[in-house]
């Protein structure tokens, strides 16, 4: 599945991810700069903060109870398209997905 991130400063990177990776894996397994994911996907941080795409927000659907507490650490603004992006799984219905990365992670 194909998934597209584009950075602050609008750089696009668009990487072919493994189906049922999350958005935060695929982008750490593929070097992409902007998301981090130090705790590794268990919820326990926020650098893996990303804003799902306009067009997209719908099939990804909102965030859970727990995204939001963790999200009130993170060092980027939050805005209601604001997810973990390791909370996020690609399933073959996200090909295409697009991501907005946050100014900084950490
Ligand atoms: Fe830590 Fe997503 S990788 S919360």
């Amino acid at each position: 599945v194909q998934v597209t991130y584009v950075a602050h400063d609008g750089a696009e990177t668009t990487i072919d991810a493994t189906e049922g990776d999350s958005v935060m894996q695929a982008a750490v397994a593929n070097d992409v700069d902007g998301i981090v994911g130090e705790c590794g996907g268990a919820m326990m941080c926020a650098t893996c903060h990303c804003y799902v795409d306009e067009a997209w927000a719908e099939r990804t659907g909102p965030r859970d109870e727990g995204e939001d507490d963790m999200l009130e650490g993170a060092a980027s603004e939050i805005t209601e398209r604001s997810r973990l992006s390791c909370q996020i799984k690609l399933t073959a219905e996200l090909d295409g997905l697009v991501v907005h990365l946050p100014e900084e992670q950490l």
